[in-house]
């Protein structure tokens, strides 16, 4: 796929953008603060229904404004799509695709399709298990809408059950009030579990090969699924058993106030020739490896809906040595990529269709 405009409105620093890229390399170049990540961001959210930044809808809008304005227009193997999302003050959103008002924020998801790399990507593999959860989510809720839905509903449970658990002490009768929310957790639970484990099988499947090749054949790949649950083989039986748990450990989770297990408590295992890179890797050892999985996700995405989705790139450029950024720049043909850089020294390689450089807001053309 790939997209033809983005039009902002009030978004972050910008009081009105219209940008088209190209459908090859576009870059966004300028100084720092000046709104380059900002474009990014508002892509990410027509594709992701959410900021890779901040989970607060009305940080996007601009200082002093009711309400941001984003609408991004692509072009699929079927037609022409078309995302648009106003968020309000009140922290409403009103989202149309293709025109049409929808209800739900995950009936924008699969239409204008991307992947985006930035720095934070690089300390995902060494950070904590939030951060590799998150890249699930992001890449997990484009390719499946319902698990979007079903990790909405797993986390508003989960809220419920916790504030819950801050009000009740132990007690067969108390404890009944939890079985509800025991239920959509179980229920909605072994939905996301089963999904994680298909995604990760899937990337590693891309990731073990690319990894090789990017490391020059010297590092192998290997990705696992760390459920806090018991995975079984079917979503039934998971679920019986993540009830099953959730019932047994009510007293410690009453004692200590907050729900011990489940997906929000996952993590993806990431070794390299054996060792849990997690702990062990290098620091070229982490690049290498997180290069990788982005663009296996970009494999993994072309391979599920037969086109490749849009890749950004944020300031990742300047962050990786020559060998990394050739073999990145190898893999960019036929994906529809944008580029954001301080410096356009960092883009050597790259065949540039389209250059813009940002200055406060404001974007103009400039001759490549
Ligand atoms: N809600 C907002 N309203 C107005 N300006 C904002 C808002 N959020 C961020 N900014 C401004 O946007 C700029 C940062 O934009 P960003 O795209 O991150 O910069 P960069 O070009 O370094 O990627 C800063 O100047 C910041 O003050
Ligand atoms: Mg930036």
């Amino acid at each position: 796929m790939h997209i033809e405009s983005i039009t902002l409105k009030n978004f972050r620093n910008y009081v009105q953008a219209f940008i088209q890229p190209c459908e090859g390399v576009t870059v966004l170049a300028g100084a720092n603060a000046q709104g380059k990540t900002n474009v990014l961001e508002a892509i990410h959210l027509c594709c992701t229904g959410r900021s890779h930044r901040t989970p607060r809808d009305r940080e996007m809008i601009r200082s002093g404004q009711d309400e941001c304005y984003v609408k991004v227009a692509g072009v699929r193997n079927d037609g022409n799509h078309e995302v648009e999302v106003a968020i309000s003050q009140l922290g409403r959103r009103r989202i149309k695709v293709n025109g049409a008002q929808v209800g739900r924020s995950g009936e924008m998801l699969g239409h204008i399709t991307g992947v985006l790399f930035s720095p934070e990507d690089l300390r995902m593999i060494k950070d904590g298990p939030a951060e590799r959860r998150r890249f699930i989510d992001m890449e997990l809720s484009q390719l499946r809408p319902r698990y979007y839905y079903s990790l909405q509903r797993y986390n508003r449970a989960l809220k419920q059950r916790n504030a819950l658990l801050k009000d009740i002490s132990v007690g067969a009768q108390a404890e009944d009030s939890l079985d509800p929310w025991d239920s959509a957790l179980a229920f909605t639970g072994s939905e996301i579990m089963h999904l994680r484990k298909w995604f990760i099988d899937k990337l590693l499947t891309f990731a073990s090969v690319i990894n090789t090749d990017v490391s020059g054949g010297t590092e192998r790949l290997e990705l696992t699924y760390e459920p806090s649950a018991k995975l079984l083989s079917v979503p039934e039986e998971t679920r019986n058993a993540y009830l099953e748990e959730l019932v047994e450990r009510r007293t410690s989770d009453i004692m200590r106030q907050t729900t011990g297990s489940g997906v929000h408590r996952d993590d993806m295992g990431v070794f390299i020739n054996g060792d849990d890179a997690r702990f062990f890797a290098s620091q070229g050892q982490v690049r290498t490896c997180a290069l990788s999985l982005k663009l296996s996700e970009i494999e993994l995405m072309r391979q599920d809906s037969g086109e490749a989705p849009v890749l950004m790139l944020d300031d990742v450029m300047s962050e990786l040595d020559p060998e990394r950024r050739r073999q990145l720049v190898k893999r960019l043909s036929g994906v529809q990529t944008i580029i954001t850089c301080t410096d356009r020294d960092d883009l050597a390689g790259a065949d540039i269709g389209r250059l813009f450089s940002v200055k406060n807001a404001v974007l103009t053309p400039e001759q490549e």
